[in-house]
């Protein structure tokens, strides 16, 4: 029994469909959730500096917010930085790269799959790797999606616009004749009744956030640190490093009501 906090972050807004999830999950847990506004998006920088800003961000959970995990809720953090932070970070460390791929290959039946996700995520080589480890017999094609996360960062979850976008982006994937697509980054599942729309109903759309948070529940469950409810209901901490009124209104919009309020943090 650990009544700590899980604490989670992404650049921006996309880690909130994990957060989503394991609220839902695990409702008696503490959630502390940093969202790098200030500094996103990630997946278009070198990985390089993906990699400072989360070993920056998971420090800060650590040491400001006594965590006792730190879910990295972002594919590109996870990409770039995910078995550095587990070495240099007392406490376990998530990532949301090999839930998703799991559900995949589960999902598909005729082994021809597609992932799509940031131009880092996309390039690190990452989704490859993890499919090679998760079956080696699915066939897959990638493509990156740039734009698809400022549309959401700036609320615009459907419309004409993010539709052309879509049709674009996802045109070699439709070629490919995939029965199964990774949203390969947390923003995306946001803008899922588009890229359903453009997909068609025959391929079957993957997210990581429910996965994930199964790992996270078996981890807690593993160390014996799930919190046991008391007579205190569960806090839901939310932090930005951009614009807080911006982040509590879109934040509350894509998350729901326990977003109701954020606390502001600046990088040095
Ligand atoms: N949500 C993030 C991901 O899963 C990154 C988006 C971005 O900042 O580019 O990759």
């Amino acid at each position: 029994m650990d009544p700590r906090p899980i604490g989670m972050f992404d650049s921006g807004f996309g880690g909130l469909t994990v957060a989503r999830a394991v609220i839902d999950l695990l409702p008696d847990e503490h959630v502390v959730y940093f969202g790098d506004t200030g500094r996103y998006p990630y997946g278009s920088k070198p990985l390089d500096d993906v990699r400072r800003y989360a070993s920056e961000i998971t420090r800060f959970l650590v040491d400001s917010h006594d965590v006792k995990m730190v879910v990295v809720a972002c594919n590109t953090a996870s990409a770039a930085a995910l078995e550095v932070l587990a070495a240099e970070t007392s406490v376990p460390v998530v990532g949301v790269i090999e839930a998703g791929v799991r559900s995949l290959v589960e999902v598909t039946t005729t082994g021809r799959v597609g992932v799509i996700g940031t131009v880092g995520a996309v390039g690190s080589g990452a989704y490859q790797h993890a499919l090679e480890r998760a079956d080696s017999d699915v066939r897959f094609v990638a493509a990156a999606c740039p734009g698809f996360v400022e549309f959401v960062e700036r609320g615009e979850t459907d419309g004409e616009q993010v539709r052309v976008l879509a049709e674009r982006l996802l045109a070699p994937i439709r070629e490919a004749d995939v029965d199964a697509l990774l949203l390969g980054c947390t923003h995306y599942p946001f803008l899922a009744r588009t890229i359903g729309d453009v997909m068609g109903r025959d391929v079957v759309l993957v997210s990581s956030a429910d996965e994930t948070a199964f790992d996270i529940r078996r981890r807690l469950e593993d160390h014996g640190s799930m919190r046991r409810p008391g007579d205190m209901p569960a806090r839901h901490e939310f932090i930005s490093s951009g614009d807080i009124t911006w982040f509590e209104d879109l934040g509350r919009r894509l998350l729901g009501p326990e977003l109701a309020k954020a606390a502001a943090h600046r990088w040095l």
